[in-house]
């Protein structure tokens, strides 16, 4: 039987730890995370930041997977955001409340959530992150429809993936990550813009940076 990478995560995997030693931590975190994805980890704060600045005050941000709250990094000091934090593990939530009470970030709130079965209502959100995900997830495709449907119309989506498509260099991720169980069967490029507009975004961007593909699209 097909092993639930999402399962996985919920239950901090060992592996979960060590990921978030990679990314909280400083200079060895980064040197580590340019190891394995062939990109430096300030491509993801550039993409976060680019969209959270963008951002007028008093909107509503969905940062789903959270992780240890990599993304409230890039969140413009003292910016007015209803954010809302949310993992399947946690695990991960109590790292991100962490990281949040340790940057001052305010009105962050930690939640509990599967994002391939969100219990937000319509349009919830003005800005939905998702970094660093499909990939960990057993149903991509429906996560992407789920994160279309708690986007506002006009609503941005901005996230990255692992791409199965990242060249023979990354293979032994994608399998070392299959095997232990907290990687999902992740997706091409040509599939990850496919879902995009098959879920009702429109201008979807995609951008290579090593291993990992980021996305930036508006909600139709
Ligand atoms: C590789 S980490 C990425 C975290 C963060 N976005 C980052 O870029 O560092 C993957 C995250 O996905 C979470 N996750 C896995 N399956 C999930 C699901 N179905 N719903 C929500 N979160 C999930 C894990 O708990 C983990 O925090």
């Amino acid at each position: 039987m097909a092993l639930d990478p999402s399962r996985a995560w919920q239950r901090d995997h060992p592996w979960a730890r060590i990921y978030q030693a990679v990314t909280g931590g400083e200079r060895v975190g980064a040197l580590l995370w340019r190891l394995g994805t062939g990109a430096g980890v300030s491509e993801l704060h550039r993409h976060a930041r680019r969209e959270l600045e963008a951002l007028p005050p008093g909107s509503r941000v969905l940062d789903v997977p959270c992780g240890g709250g990599i993304a409230l990094q890039d969140v413009p000091h003292g910016r007015d955001l209803r954010y809302v934090a949310a993992d399947i593990s946690p695990a991960m939530l109590h790292r991100t409340a962490r990281e949040a009470a340790a940057r001052g970030v305010d009105g962050v709130v930690v939640r509990e959530a599967d994002m391939q079965n969100l219990s937000d209502p319509d349009g919830a959100y003005d800005l939905v992150l998702t970094f660093t995900s499909l990939h960990c997830l057993p149903d991509p495709e429906r996560a992407v429809h789920e994160l279309a449907r708690v986007l506002a119309p006009g609503g941005r989506l901005c996230g990255s993936i692992f791409s199965t498509d990242a060249g023979l260099r990354f293979l032994p991720v994608h399998t070392g990550g299959r095997a232990i169980g907290v990687l999902g069967p992740g997706a091409t490029r040509s599939q990850v813009r496919r879902w995009l507009a098959d879920a009702g975004f429109v201008d979807a961007e995609l951008e290579v940076a090593g291993g990992i593909t980021y996305f930036h699209a508006t909600r139709s």
